[in-house]
């Protein structure tokens, strides 16, 4: 029997807290806020009781370490990035009801309650462990605060939680000589007590809840949940030994604050409880509200396991319906990183394209990291605008309004006796209604925009096979049937955008004059009454020419240069030689006295070198490096009884010598003083 779909009364729909401990990038974007924005636009269009809540997550050890990096307070850094965050996402139109914090008393309240009544339930576990102690700092290690070598892959800068080099998960106590990233020292293993909760005894119910109740998930949520369960789930500790967080509110505790994973998804609760201070509780208790949690899939684990075990564990709270998490977008072929500076910053974006809010959302959303993880480039970012954004939404809507003024004076015109056309594309546009509704409340935003698109290219070709300003000169009351039709159509098309492209939908209502309509009008082909006046044409999006693009790559380029830079290592030094072995080398001291470029060889220059004997031929592969002339009257090294060879039929009488930096570029090695040519180099 197949389970009858359940009725709800309202939607929750919660964003996961982003870390205050930086800005936000194209990466929060795609992965959590535009389709969440998606989502809650559709279900307020059709009516429906909603409210998005977000807000930062403000403690855990990330925000540490960045208040120790830049010498500041935890309180000062989450103060900054907070407000930074909070204006990103306004100004990309995230329309969270609240955006509040985790440093907030109420939330102080809300988290501190939760815990103590888990506590009083006796729903831990009391566990003493051996954990890192930093004898200087004085403080428990976090996992992140402990450097060492990976035990998989040697590299000596593993982090205590995870080798960046080799991706492996670690604990802090597989690391080789583990050191503390606050003092240097080496720490020392001490006993520490914690709370635990005990996902093992939640296990059975959470199998049954997801695996058999959930198979709807997405299949990466879902998968990700079945391995976890099926590894057999450990009790977690819910508090660390911290000076940063929510003290654990139980005597005997001191110094001790919730983990912060414990405290970010209460957030959830307390912010809604901060918007609806008198009627929160419906939305977290009744079971006739439906939750969902958009989050990326780095965080799967916490919202379909952890979290639930804590509601559960409470009481009294609903689960949720769903959790539609993202894979992750990277960057030009590389993961985003905040660390390394790749990445692109929704706050530096919008300096660079003013405005241009909606070709992000746009663009985006067209290759949304559903099922796999994806790419965002700059050259995917100017083919969507130019091609789909301005070829076909922009220019249809810009068609449609400029004719109404042309040939109407702006009013709109009364449809006469339809033909098969006219029908024909009325149909068609209205069959595309029920594809954008389904895929948006099946969580398939990235199909939903192409249906709606669609929508736009039906209306495009609509107005290319009736070409309406061919038939001005004869039959002006076809012309007023036709862009009737085209005005319909456009006033259609800024609710059916709305969701996707909020700010054009907006322009576009501002183009006909007319108030926002509600989902239910999609189809209708009499929303805009004749003789109604509309406004003047405003172009919705413009052309992004290649040099704003170029601009751009080569302002990654430059990024990736020097992030390889920044971690580029001399290479490991050769095989000890003896002393024999280095005499057999004859290198001496040459003057340049003539190079030119090889013909039909790019790499090659020929030099003619006085070396004190009569002279000799040279021919290097340094000519990407050198302009010719600039080398002549240098003293090089080159290798003197190095056995000749010919190169491009040239034959080279040995070897200059040149060091390679990081990036492969070669640079000729010279002498300090003016030494005779011919001088042999010991
Ligand atoms: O991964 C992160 O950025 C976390 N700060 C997400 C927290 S989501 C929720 F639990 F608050
Ligand atoms: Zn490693």
């Amino acid at each position: 029997m197949t389970e009858q779909p359940k009725k709800y009364k309202r939607t929750l729909v919660t964003t996961a807290l982003p870390y205050a401990n930086g800005p936000v990038h194209i990466g929060h974007l795609a992965g959590v806020y535009v389709p969440a924005d998606i989502y809650v636009r559709y279900l307020r269009a059709t009516g429906q009781e909603v409210i998005m809540i977000g807000g930062s997550d403000e403690h855990g050890v990330p925000i540490t370490i960045r208040a120790r990096k830049e010498g500041i307070t935890p309180q000062d850094v989450v103060d900054r990035y907070h407000s930074i965050i909070k204006k990103s996402f306004q100004d990309f139109g995230i329309t969270m009801d609240v955006y509040s914090r985790t440093t907030s008393e109420t939330h102080k309240k809300v988290a501190s309650d939760f815990f103590r009544t888990l506590y009083d339930k006796g729903e831990f576990v009391k566990k003493t462990s051996q954990q890192y102690y930093d004898p200087e700092a004085n403080q428990f290690l976090a996992d992140r605060y402990i450097i060492g070598t990976c035990p998989h892959c040697g590299n000596d800068h593993a982090y205590g939680d995870q080798c960046e080099k080799c991706g492996t998960s670690l604990s802090a106590l597989e690391l080789k000589n583990p050191k503390s990233a606050i003092s240097g020292s080496k720490p020392e293993l001490r006993e520490t007590t914690h709370w635990y909760l005990p996902l093992d005894k939640h296990e059975p119910w959470l199998r049954q809840w997801i695996l058999e109740d959930h198979k709807e998930w997405r299949s990466n949520v879902y998968g990700q949940c079945k391995s976890w369960l099926d590894m057999g789930l450990q009790p977690r500790a819910v508090s660390r030994d911290l000076d940063w967080g929510i003290p654990v509110p139980v005597e005997g505790a001191e110094g001790k604050v919730l983990y912060v994973w414990f405290d970010a998804p209460i957030g959830y609760i307390s912010n809604t409880k901060e918007l609806l201070p008198d009627s929160w509780e419906k939305w977290w208790k009744d079971p006739e509200t439906r939750l969902v949690h958009f989050i990326g899939k780095d965080n799967i684990v916490f919202h379909c396991i952890v979290f639930p075990a804590m509601l559960k564990a409470h009481g009294g709270f609903i689960l949720p319906d769903n959790v539609p998490a993202n894979e992750f977008m990277n960057l030009e072929g590389d993961k985003i990183s905040t660390s390394r500076d790749w990445a692109i910053w929704l706050h530096e974006y919008l300096q660079e394209f003013p405005g241009k809010q909606d070709v992000l959302r746009y663009v985006l959303t067209a290759n949304a990291p559903e099922t796999k993880d994806n790419d965002f480039t700059w050259r995917d970012f100017q083919a969507r605008n130019n091609n789909e954004l301005v070829a076909i939404l922009g220019n249809f809507v810009n068609r449609v309004v400029v004719l109404t003024h042309k040939y109407f004076g702006g009013k709109v015109p009364a449809p006469a006796e339809l033909q098969p056309i006219d029908t024909e594309s009325i149909e068609a546009f209205k069959a595309e209604r029920h594809q954008v509704e389904s895929l948006i409340e099946a969580f398939r935003f990235r199909d939903a925009q192409k249906e709606a698109m669609n929508m736009a290219r039906i209306g495009n070709k609509y107005l290319a096979d009736t070409e309406p300003w061919k038939l001005a000169k004869t039959d002006m009351t076809r012309v007023a049937t036709i862009l009737n039709i085209g005005l319909q159509i456009t006033a259609n098309l800024a609710t059916v955008m709305e969701p996707f492209l909020p700010f054009s939908a907006q322009k576009i209502l501002d183009q006909l004059n007319l108030n926002k309509q509600g989902w239910d009008t999609i189809g209708s082909m009499d929303i805009l009454a004749t003789g109604h006046q509309i406004g003047q044409p405003v172009l919705l999006f413009e052309k992004i020419d290649d040099s704003v693009v170029e601009e751009q790559l080569a302002r990654l380029d430059a990024k990736r240069k020097a992030n390889e830079q920044a971690q580029w290592q001399p290479q490991p030094i050769a095989e000890t030689i003896d002393f024999s072995a280095f005499e057999k080398l004859d290198i001496r001291v040459g003057l340049v006295t003539e190079c030119t470029k090889v013909p039909k060889a790019d790499k090659l220059l020929q030099f003619k070198i006085d070396d004190g004997l009569g002279g000799r031929t040279i021919v290097s592969g340094i000519a990407k490096f050198y302009n010719p002339e600039d080398l002549v009257g240098k003293r090089v090294l080159f290798i003197a009884n190095l056995a000749p060879r010919k190169l491009k039929g040239i034959e080279s009488q040995g070897m200059i010598l040149s060091a390679e930096d990081a990036d492969g570029n070669l640079s000729v090695v010279t002498t300090s003083t003016e030494v005779k040519p011919g001088c042999q180099v010991k």
